[in-house]
């Protein structure tokens, strides 16, 4: 029973932030930031707008875009790093806005691999038949965590949520190989220090900005490239699919740059790549399943598609899927 993506949804706060905007408070410019990583603009959540909010927005249109109801759904996954609270889950908080059953809900942390982390432990319900429909949302409000004296991470970060219901397809659909991976060794070269049981929060970690993204920049783009082109290239050969057989390749949204030379290695040529960088920047463990979900509304992403995606972010996670609409 293969695991394909059966409806799509995506939230956006309505508030945006552009390069220009950015160029009046901290020593940037629109130029830099969209030449170094194509980002133009990002939306940021007002006061008032949690994740969880984002979350059931996305769902309920997911959920609707499938011709469900929320009493459909057997399991919830939310991938997230920006949590509502650090505990209960944002799930959750979010499960009666949805106004699921009683199911089991659960957030995962893999962060901007959240999403298809999030595909395989679906997959792997329905194929275990503990489910016949999982619901999987990446949501982030990372605006709220974001150090806006730091101009080398805070213009590249945003706020959405993509959902999408996992259900049974037909022979040929759904997820057609899957890889995933971690290192932890490499946590510290991007990561928030201070909020969990380890530093928490205090005047200290708060003066200190410990509460906001930590990343050593150049050393995540070197890996992130290396790791989503090894994936990439696994997965394809795992599936027994050429590149040229990859309709869209729709790779998380960190930087233009990585995504053109992780296409470039996996020999995908860039009009075969849907990008949406420009207008939410990195929005982490959302950002594929907002971009599938504003490729198929755009008409790029039609039934029967093949879709190559490819994620890597803070752990290090990195997780890469094929898999057919
Ligand atoms: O989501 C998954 C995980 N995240 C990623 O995959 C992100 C990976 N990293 C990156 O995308 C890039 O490393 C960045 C976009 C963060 C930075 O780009 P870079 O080309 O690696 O720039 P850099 O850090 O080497 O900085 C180059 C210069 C520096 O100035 P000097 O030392 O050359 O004079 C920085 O101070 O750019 C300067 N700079 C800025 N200038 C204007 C850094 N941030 C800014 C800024 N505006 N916002």
């Amino acid at each position: 029973m293969p695991a394909k993506i059966v409806g799509l949804g995506r939230a956006v706060p309505e508030p945006v932030l552009t390069n220009h905007d950015l160029e009046q408070r901290i020593d940037t410019s629109d130029e830099w930031i969209r030449t170094r990583t194509g980002l133009s603009e990002r939306h940021v959540a007002p006061d008032g707008v949690d994740n969880s909010d984002l979350v059931a927005e996305a769902s309920r249109l997911a959920i609707e875009d499938a011709g469900l109801t929320p009493e459909a759904i057997d399991v919830m996954i939310v991938a997230t790093a920006t949590p509502d609270t650090v505990f209960p889950s944002t799930a959750c908080w979010a499960q009666p806005k949805i106004g699921l059953r009683e199911i089991p809900v659960m957030d995962i942390s893999a962060a901007c691999s959240g999403f298809l982390y999030g595909y395989a432990l679906a997959a792997s319900l329905i194929d275990s038949g503990r489910a016949k429909r999982v619901l999987v949302c990446g949501a982030e409000v990372l605006t709220r965590v974001l150090n806006w004296n730091d101009r080398s991470t805070c213009v590249l970060f945003g706020d959405g949520a993509g959902a999408a219901v996992i259900g049974t397809g037909g022979a040929d659909e759904g997820l057609l190989a899957h890889t995933w991976g971690a290192d932890g060794r490499l946590a510290e070269l991007l990561y928030q220090p201070a909020g969990g049981t380890r530093q928490p929060a205090s005047h200290q970690t708060v003066e200190a900005r410990l509460h906001s993204v930590h990343m050593q920049g150049n050393d995540v783009f070197k890996h992130a490239v290396r790791t989503m082109s090894h994936a990439s290239l696994a997965v394809l050969e795992q599936a027994g699919i050429s590149p040229e057989q990859i309709d869209l390749f729709v790779p998380h949204q960190a930087n233009i740059r990585i995504m053109k030379a992780a296409a470039d290695r996996a020999r995908i040529p860039m009009e075969r790549c849907y990008l949406v960088i420009q207008r939410y920047g990195n929005v982490s463990a959302a950002s594929i399943p907002m971009a599938l979900a504003d490729a198929r509304a755009e008409g790029r992403l039609e039934p029967g598609m093949t879709v190559l995606s490819a994620g890597f972010g803070a752990g290090f996670t990195w997780a890469a899927a094929v898999y057919r609409l």
